[in-house]
């Protein structure tokens, strides 16, 4: 049995909630969970809490030195899409230059680095990708978050890996931000309409799946680039619609809309999905379909027994 010790950053986000929640209790590894903020909003990392900006280098550096990780989980991120395309300077520096911080301190200390990246490194115009597919980002985040990919490989050859995940949801503790099935559920239960795109198809990624994912990536040392991502291949709207139909709420408040209507700062690649093949082959990964991952969700949601 390996043992590591776990570095993850951005742990009070989504994935970083969902991470500490998998790892901690496992006996082969020792989690010290970081984020930006005074605590952690859902408390249980086996070796505690510290707070962590990781575009400050001095304080990247004060914690290798402090804990020691033998891997490096970045789940810290600027993720909105939109607010990446206004304050293009912030995003750069959190979600490229602050990895190549944390890939030269693996290096220097012999760490692992997995960078957590996102299928808005690809165009959509031929989706769904796998990992071999070329690159070519049309909006500011997607082109950071693949300035992300190149920093992690400084971490050294065999230290490196990457896990791209595609419209993640699931719940989180505290004033975590909210995901696309947290939003619909409040919208619906309130009664309100809402407008989902047609045209935007993904392979939408339960969160605790994907946690799942990257722990079988420390596991197993996986390097390189690896693809974590739900089953099906369908449109933003049609998720919305198997949320509305498994969870019992009103279907017909959910209207269909597309790019021809719905225009957003940022522009969003149209078809990706990822192929999920090579993490299923090499390292076990198997995520739910999406039917069980909204039953598996659902005690923990503000929603009537399903
Ligand atoms: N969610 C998705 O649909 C999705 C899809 C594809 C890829 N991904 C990738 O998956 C990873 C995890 O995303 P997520 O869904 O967990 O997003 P999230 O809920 O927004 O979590 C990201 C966390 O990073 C923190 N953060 C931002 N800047 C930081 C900094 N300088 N230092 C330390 N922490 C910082 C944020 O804190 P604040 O709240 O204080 O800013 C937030 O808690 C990211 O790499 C993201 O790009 C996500």
């Amino acid at each position: 049995m390996l043992y590591h010790r776990v570095l993850i950053t951005g742990a009070n986000g989504l994935l970083g909630q969902a991470l500490v929640a998998r790892m901690s209790p496992l006996p082969d590894y020792d989690v010290l969970a970081t984020a930006r903020d005074e605590r952690l909003r859902l408390p249980g990392a086996s070796c505690g809490y510290a707070p962590l900006d990781i575009t400050d280098s001095d304080a990247v550096e004060a914690i290798f030195e402090n804990f020691a990780p033998s891997v490096v989980v970045n789940c810290a991120a600027m993720t909105q899409v939109d607010d990446c395309e206004h304050d293009r300077e912030r995003c750069r520096r959190v979600n490229a230059e602050a990895v190549e911080t944390l890939a030269d301190a693996c290096r220097h200390t012999g760490a692992r680095l997995i960078q957590l990246s996102t299928d808005f490194v690809f165009d959509g115009s031929e989706g769904p990708y796998d990992e071999d597919d070329r690159p070519a980002p049309v909006n500011y985040y997607g082109e950071a978050k693949l300035a992300g990919e190149n920093a992690a490989r400084r971490a050294g050859i065999d230290k490196w890996a990457v896990a791209r995940t595609v419209l993640v949801y699931g719940t989180a503790e505290g004033e975590a931000r909210s995901n696309i099935l947290l939003w619909l559920l409040d919208e619906l239960q309130a009664g309100q309409r809402v407008q989902i795109v047609t045209d935007q198809i993904r392979t939408p990624t339960y969160v605790v799946d994907l946690a799942a994912g990257i722990e079988k990536m420390v596991r197993h040392e996986a390097t390189g680039v690896y693809h974590l991502a739900g089953r099906e291949l369908l449109s933003v709207y049609e998720f919305a619609q198997t949320v509305a139909e498994v969870y019992g709420l009103d279907e017909t408040l959910i209207e269909p809309t597309d790019r021809t209507e719905f225009t957003q700062t940022a522009e969003r690649p149209l078809v990706t999905g990822l192929v999920t093949l090579k993490a299923e082959t090499e390292i076990s990964y198997r995520p739910r379909d999406l039917g069980d991952a909204l039953r598996h969700l659902a005690p923990r949601l503000p929603i009537a027994d399903v």
